[in-house]
């Protein structure tokens, strides 16, 4: 404690004495991934003073435009994790292949699978951005990573968090004891604890979708959300209201502080496409933190960290938030299917 105030080190410290036979390798990684959020907090908040605005003139394997700020925080959280030897190997939205740990570095037991810079559309309007995080259990701990060593349900992960740079910074994290969410104070250089036992509300009027995507949905999200529109006088009997920010860890901790349903549902809009956000390191580790905040994650069908992955960039339709609405259009979509 610190004036009273708990350091994410500490924090970690103190979960770690809960935890029989730990050797602080899972610690010492959770504080290497902390520095490199910071890092990329600083870059982000510097933007075009330090002319890290704009695109970095390619592409990544999902074919997207890299810009600046995604390569250098790929960057980033790579050399702040490969040298201590907590990680077998890494994973990245930014990079086609896994990244095993090798040449001079001593391998570990943890992989780590990120999105280091989500949202990034948003970089150059200024708008909150992020990074995501999961960390998974090497099956060969000491081995260079193997790519199937990541194709390991969301149920499995030791841990998963975000980072979120927008007006503070913040970091919320869970690792299956509940979510907590941390403060960046940047005059001290420390994350602290200022959101203990973050938990989703059952029950909400708030929902965020890509509307301009609506002729391509499917039947059940239709439904789902023409019932929300028609407000009061529909079969709802409540208004609702609709948010979309474009990037998805800002929609999350929105959601965390006061509830709502967020969808990027399967769609018709590109038949090899059977969603848009990827399973490892987007709808898994935001699949655990709003289970472990009393929220819901699913495909429409199926619970997300149940899936099995086949590939390292897979993408999945994806709906989290609050329980009763996630339950809700769960139903529609097996209505549909007992319909046929
Ligand atoms: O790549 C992920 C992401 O930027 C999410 O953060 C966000 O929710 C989504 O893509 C935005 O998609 P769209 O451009 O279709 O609104």
């Amino acid at each position: 404690m610190q004036d009273g105030r708990t350091t994410l080190t500490q924090f970690i410290i103190e979960e770690q004495r809960h935890v029989a036979g730990a050797t602080g390798d899972f610690s010492g990684l959770l504080n290497d991934i902390a520095t490199a959020c910071k890092v990329i907090a600083n870059a982000v908040s510097k933007g075009a003073l330090i002319g890290l605005l704009g695109n970095a003139g390619g592409e990544n394997i999902q074919g997207e435009v890299q810009k600046k700020l995604d390569v250098i925080s790929n960057d980033v959280m790579i050399r702040s994790n490969e040298w201590a030897g907590h990680l077998a190997g890494m994973a990245s939205e930014e990079m086609d292949d896994i990244y095993p740990v090798a040449g001079e570095h001593v391998r570990g037991k943890y992989l780590l699978v990120f999105d280091p810079l989500d949202g990034s559309s948003n970089i150059d309007i200024n708008i909150t951005v992020g990074t995501i995080f999961s960390i998974l259990r090497s099956p060969n701990p000491g081995a260079q990573a193997k790519l199937d060593d990541f194709l390991q349900p969301g149920t499995e992960q030791v841990c998963a968090g975000f980072a979120l740079y927008g007006p503070s910074t913040l970091l919320i994290i869970t690792s299956g004891h509940g979510v907590n969410g941390f403060t960046l104070d940047r005059e001290v250089g420390e994350f602290i604890l200022t959101h203990p036992g973050m938990r989703i509300p059952e029950d909400t009027q708030e929902f965020a979708i890509n509307a301009s995507n609506e002729r391509f949905w499917e039947q059940p999200v239709k439904r789902y959300v023409d019932e929300c529109r028609a407000g009061k006088t529909g079969p709802r009997g409540k208004d609702f209201n609709m948010r979309w920010i474009a990037s998805m860890v800002a929609e999350t901790y929105r959601i965390l502080t006061r509830g709502g349903v967020f969808m990027y549902p399967k769609d018709t809009k590109d038949a090899a496409k059977p969603g848009r956000l990827r399973l490892l390191y987007e709808a898994n580790p935001v699949g655990f933190i709003v289970e472990q905040a009393g929220g819901l994650c699913s495909t429409g069908l199926a619970r997300m960290l149940d899936i099995r992955p086949t590939a390292l960039h897979q993408r999945v339709p994806l709906i989290f938030g609050s329980k009763n609405e996630v339950e809700r259009i769960e139903r529609y979509h097996r209505e549909l299917l007992t319909a046929a």
